[in-house]
């Protein structure tokens, strides 16, 4: 396994399997690697000739407030999962790297970014689309491998890739859980004990949601108000938002017909969690 931390490097790396044919997954992450990631990983074996991890926690989507300074860093641990995972190359840059001092430009998604995340987090959406760009045009993959646990990004990124033409195709992966459904998380580390067992209770309002509507509920604001009794009910926990929209288009909606995506942010402690759930009425 190469570890490589210049874009030199790695665009030249990139283009020489491109000659011979070879078709490149790309699976971008910040690192602290877990089973989620793992997944994703697998999923890029499974589909591509040749894997290339990015391990880059991007200061462009961090708020100035936000926990950039904490974010978990455990890069001999996430070298030897990519290794056991049989990743070709690990594409480790540092941010002057990516963002030399002269660095001015950005690239945005509008309307999807306008909500949830992109209000809870201002400016989140911005550095994730530009680092992404940014990733897709070093590496020019075949595929991008991204998680579901992280919905509205899925999204966000698939648009991007459409509107600027790029030539990706890009994979949404399943959502990887812990046994008690909470959504694995490098942010999860940080919770303590109690906090652990009150961080169940996305999952669980999820799951509440996604029973009303296979019960047959199609109205939207009891679902909601379900949902957000059960959180009211964790004292450890502060919800942030909660929505059930359009897969598609995210877009809120005030009944469920077809496929809903339920989505919330939640504060446990000083940690905040993101999960969602997508949902057929029948
Ligand atoms: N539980 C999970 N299952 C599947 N994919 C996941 C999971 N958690 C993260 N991913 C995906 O891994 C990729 C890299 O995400 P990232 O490195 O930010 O990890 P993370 O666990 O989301 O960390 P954090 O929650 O602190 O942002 C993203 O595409 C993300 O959606
Ligand atoms: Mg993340």
């Amino acid at each position: 396994m190469r570890r490589v931390p210049s874009v030199k490097a790695m665009t030249a790396w990139a283009r020489g399997l491109q000659r011979e044919g070879v078709k490149i997954g790309l699976v971008p992450t910040m690192g602290a690697l877990h089973e989620g990631h793992r997944s994703l990983i697998r999923a890029a074996r499974l589909a591509c000739d040749a894997v290339a991890v990015s391990i880059f926690v991007n200061p462009l989507q961090f708020g100035p407030l936000e926990d950039f300074d904490r974010y978990p860093r455990t890069l001999a641990k996430d070298l030897r999962l990519c290794e056991e995972e049989g990743t070709d190359v690990v594409f480790v840059p540092r941010a002057p790297e990516l963002y030399p001092t002269e660095f001015e430009t950005a690239v945005s998604v509008q309307r999807l970014t306008r909500r949830f995340e992109g209000l809870s987090r201002p400016g989140h959406f911005g550095g994730v689309t530009t680092v992404v760009a940014k990733l897709l045009n070093i590496v020019r993959p075949e595929r991008a491998f991204f998680g579901q646990k992280d919905y509205q990004q899925a999204v966000v990124v698939e648009r991007l890739v459409e509107d600027l033409n790029l030539d990706a195709r890009v994979v949404v992966c399943p959502t990887v859980r812990e046994p008690d459904g909470l959504a694995l998380s490098s942010r999860n580390r940080f919770l303590a004990p109690e906090e652990r067992k009150a961080a169940t209770v996305l999952y669980r309002a999820l799951s509440a949601g996604r029973r009303l509507i296979r019960a047959g509920e199609r109205s939207v604001k009891r679902v909601e108000a379900a949902m957000t009794k059960l959180i009211w009910a964790e004292p450890l926990a502060r919800l942030d938002y909660l929505a059930v929209a359009h897969p598609a288009t995210l877009d809120e909606v005030r009944v469920v017909r077809g496929r809903v995506v339920l989505l919330l942010a939640v504060w446990i402690g000083t940690t905040r969690l993101i999960d969602n759930m997508v949902v057929s009425a029948r």
